[in-house]
């Protein structure tokens, strides 16, 4: 079993976007699935809740025991904004890897500083036991404030897997308990060129 965690502590990034995403992508690769929702607001909780029947099962993490979670092939954390420093190091050290959503303004990008300091930090990072990977989100290609994103997530030290461009089709995928790659619609071959890097990075860290 591996285990992601998608952890930013600045709020409204895209966790629940990436978390979700990544879910369905792995559950239709034909791998077990856990999505464990650590947020009060439950928003990957009742996206799973909506997930239609024809579609790859992913298992919520409050439906299985123990053994059951251990069985799986991926659990994927999405985590709350705000996470205390302790809670974050204990995810972080269960973690095999952590991904990082990151939205291009000045007010993600500051809050995302500290956060990435914290993480720099940490001793499974340092001792390479746990890797962290950035996407950034909601991006609007061709704008000064996406280049300001790339700049900023070149700088940190960490793996810059992506920018996944602002898109309806996330919106339209999340009220129907699906992933981009789930739907049926032709608009999204952009959309999933961007995931490529990302989850050949989860894949190659299998
Ligand atoms: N690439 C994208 N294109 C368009 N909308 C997006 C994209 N990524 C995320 N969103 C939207 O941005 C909003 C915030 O995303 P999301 O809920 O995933 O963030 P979060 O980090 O989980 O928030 P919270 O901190 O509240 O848990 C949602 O409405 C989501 O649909
Ligand atoms: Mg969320």
């Amino acid at each position: 079993m591996r285990r992601v965690l998608v952890a930013n502590t600045k709020g409204g990034c895209g966790k629940t976007t990436l978390a979700t995403n990544l879910a369905g992508y792995l559950a239709q690769l034909g791998h077990k699935i856990v999505l464990e929702d650590l947020d009060r607001q439950q928003s990957s909780a009742s996206w799973l809740a909506r997930r239609p029947a024809h579609v790859a099962t992913v298992f919520n993490a409050e439906d299985l025991g123990k053994s059951a979670l251990q069985k799986a092939d991926w659990v994927i954390a999405d985590s709350p904004g705000a996470l205390s420093e302790k809670k974050i190091s204990d995810a972080v050290a269960e973690a095999d890897l952590v991904l990082v959503p990151i939205a291009p303004s000045a007010f993600d990008i500051g809050a995302t500083q500290d956060f990435l300091a914290l993480l720099a930090e940490e001793k499974a990072v340092r001792k390479h036991k746990t890797f962290v990977g950035l996407v950034g989100m909601r991006v609007m290609p061709r704008t000064h404030s996406a280049e300001r994103l790339l700049t900023f997530m070149d700088e940190s030290g960490f793996a810059v897997l992506s920018m996944l461009r602002s898109s309806q089709i996330y919106v339209t995928a999340a009220e129907e308990g699906l992933s981009i790659f789930e739907l049926s619609n032709t608009l999204k071959e952009v959309d999933i060129a961007q995931w490529n890097p990302v989850t050949d990075w989860i894949l190659q860290n299998s």
